[in-house]
């Protein structure tokens, strides 16, 4: 029988440990889309080259992410978990893909932007084709579907033209993917001093990681950014303390959330009390994650054998759509 559910992928590079950004952002979503449509996930390890050259942890951080990724809610017999690497079909798409990205719009992007600003000393090619591995990865599956956060939502569109670029020039082979998120809007999770979106190799203090014990969780929640409190009725939330409400909103009681609005809302709000309540929320949500990931870290051969059954599925996919692109080309 034909398989008709829609194909989905997405990606999160081995940098560091996951934090409750990629947890709102992509994982719980990953997590429900694995019984609903075709999956298929993996470790971007090449695109971690572009920014940490040094490959010493790659392997131990790559079996990290793993363990916390299943920890998180994914299913290996649900969904295929691959590393990039595996798949050296993505590199071939990439390099085709190349010829249909133009240096301007590359450098129009705004993450490459951010990046320059981070790493002037290390400008490398990788980095401003960064969008074009991406959309590799997303096109050697033919992917519908791309849940991620907001901060992706331009690479996505750029995949977009891509595939358009390529199915205008060489005859239709891919569809059009768009970025995914069941809530409709895609998300973006604020760091703890509202300055930015939490990430992985920001100010540990400044974010929450899924690895944190329940010392730390509330350690951090304590010493977020808050003031005095609203002065007028129904004031409009600053940035830092509508990233704790948000917070409070993905671990907290629907009841507890509505008390701390009506609590700003009428200007009596104590964001002491806040705190404490949104802490002991976080730790009962990430103690049993983080001792889920532990105990899976415990045996790496688990975790290799998962990437490498994925490796074979992903290669079957990405050889399949390569046949299709060659001939379309004219090779
Ligand atoms: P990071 O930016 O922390 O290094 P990645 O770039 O590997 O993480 O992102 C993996 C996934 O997590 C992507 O889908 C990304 O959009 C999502 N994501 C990362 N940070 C956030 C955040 N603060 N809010 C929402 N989604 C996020
Ligand atoms: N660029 C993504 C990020 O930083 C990671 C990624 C690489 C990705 N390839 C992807 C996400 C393909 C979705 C689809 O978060």
């Amino acid at each position: 029988m034909e398989n008709k559910k829609e194909i989905v992928l997405s990606g999160i590079r081995p940098t560091g440990f996951l934090h409750l950004g990629n947890y709102y952002g992509a994982l719980r979503n990953w997590a429900r889309m694995q019984y609903e449509y075709d999956c298929y996930f993996f470790i971007a390890d090449w695109h971690s080259l572009t920014t940490h050259a040094d490959t010493k942890d790659l392997k131990t951080n790559t079996r990290r992410m793993v363990s916390e990724l299943v920890a998180g809610g994914l299913d290996p017999e649900k969904c295929v978990i691959y590393l990039q690497s595996d798949i050296p079909e993505i590199a071939e798409l990439y390099l085709y893909l190349n010829m249909l990205a133009y240096r301007g719009e590359l450098e129009k992007t705004s993450t490459f932007k951010d990046k320059v600003r981070q790493q002037p000393e290390n400008v490398n090619a990788g980095l401003i084709t960064y969008p074009v591995l991406q959309a590799a990865d997303i096109l050697i599956h033919r992917a519908l579907k791309v849940p991620v956060g907001k901060d992706q939502e331009q690479h996505i569109e750029m995949t977009r033209n891509f595939a358009e670029r390529f199915n205008h020039r060489y005859g239709e082979v891919f569809p059009l993917p768009v970025a995914f998120n069941y809530g409709g809007e895609l998300v973006k999770i604020l760091n703890l001093d509202g300055s930015g979106k939490m990430s992985k190799s920001e100010n540990q203090m400044n974010t929450i990681y899924l690895n944190d014990d329940d010392v730390l969780i509330t350690r951090k929640i304590m010493k977020a950014k808050t003031d005095q409190g609203p002065v007028a009725v129904n004031s409009k939330k600053p940035d830092y303390i509508q990233g704790l409400f948000t917070l409070l909103s993905l671990v907290s009681k629907k009841d507890t959330v509505d008390k701390f609005e009506e609590d700003f809302n009428q200007c009596r709000i104590r964001y002491g009390d806040m705190k404490k309540q949104l802490a002991e929320d976080l730790v009962s949500f990430i103690r049993p994650l983080r001792e889920n990931a532990q105990r899976l870290q415990q045996n790496p051969a688990h975790i290799d054998g998962i990437l490498s059954d994925g490796a074979g599925k992903a290669r079957k996919s990405a050889r399949a759509t390569l046949v299709k692109v060659r001939e379309a080309i004219g090779f």
